[in-house]
C-alpha cells in the first residue's frame, strides 16, 4: 500500500495521544521488526495497525499456511486498511491491544508491537504484556518498537530475555526490542503472578 506522506503526518498528529508518532516506521524499522519471523511461524499478533506498513512487511515474510491478526484502536486506521490490503491472511480488528485474548485462541509464535507504551496507563501495558508472554509459545518472541527505553525493565521482570538495537534512520530512532520466552522459564522469575508483582514494582 503505497501510503500519502501528509495524509499520515495529518492523521497521526491528530490523533497523537494514541499513535505517539507523527510518521510510519521507516523500511529498516519494518525489516528489524520482523526478523523473528520465518517458514515455522504460523501466527503473528501485530499491535498497532496504523495505515498498515508493518502489517504488509509481516505478510510477505509469512508462509502462505500463516494467519496474521492485527489490532488498531483508531476505526479510520482500520478501514483503509481493510479496503487496501486484501490478504485472506489477514484479520483487522478494531480493538485495544489489552483485548487480545478475546479474539485470539491460538498459541503465538510472534507479536509485533509499535503501539506507543509509554502514552498507555502502567497497569494496561503491564496486563497485555503479561498476557502476550502467556500466549506465546516458547523460544518465540515478542517485538517491538519505541522511541524510548522506558519500561524495558518491566520486559525484562516479565520476559525471560531480552536484547535492544536502535534503528537511527527512523523518525525519530527506534529502539527494538526482541523479548524472548524461553522453552525453560527463568526460575527466579518463577509464576506468571510473580512476574506481574515484579514488572509493578518497577
Ligand atoms: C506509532 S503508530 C504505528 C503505526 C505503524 N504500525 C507504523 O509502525 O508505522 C501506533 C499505532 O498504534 C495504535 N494504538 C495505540 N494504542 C493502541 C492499543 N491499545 N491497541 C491497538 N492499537 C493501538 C495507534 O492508533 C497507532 O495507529
Amino acid at each position: 500500500m503505497k501510503n500519502n506522506i501528509f495524509k499520515t503526518f495529518i492523521n497521526f498528529t491528530k490523533n497523537i495521544k494514541t499513535t505517539g508518532a507523527m510518521f510510519n516506521s521507516t523500511k529498516s524499522v519494518e525489516k528489524a521488526l520482523c526478523a523473528k519471523i520465518d517458514e515455522s511461524t504460523k501466527i503473528v499478533v501485530e499491535f498497532g495497525t496504523g495505515y498498515g506498513n508493518i502489517t504488509q512487511a509481516i505478510l510477505r515474510r509469512l508462509p502462505d499456511d500463516g494467519k496474521l491478526y492485527t489490532f488498531e484502536v483508531n476505526e479510520e486506521f482500520v478501514e483503509t486498511v481493510k479496503n487496501t490490503i486484501q490478504d485472506p491472511r489477514l484479520i483487522v480488528i478494531n480493538d485495544g491491544a489489552q483485548n487480545f485474548e478475546n479474539y485470539v485462541k491460538e498459541k503465538v509464535d510472534c507479536f509485533i508491537s509499535t503501539i506507543p507504551f509509554t502514552l498507555i496507563p502502567k497497569e494496561i501495558t503491564i496486563d497485555i504484556v503479561t498476557k502476550s508472554y502467556a500466549a506465546l509459545n516458547a523460544d518465540r518472541f515478542f517485538c517491538k518498537a519505541q522511541y524510548s527505553k522506558l519500561h524495558l525493565k518491566k520486559f525484562k521482570a516479565i520476559f525471560d530475555e531480552c536484547t535492544t538495537t536502535t534503528v537511527l534512520d527512523n523518525l525519530p530512532p527506534a529502539h527494538l526490542y526482541y523479548c524472548k520466552k524461553t522453552a525453560i522459564p527463568n526460575k527466579m522469575k518463577g509464576i506468571k503472578k510473580n512476574r506481574f508483582r515484579i514488572a509493578k514494582a518497577l
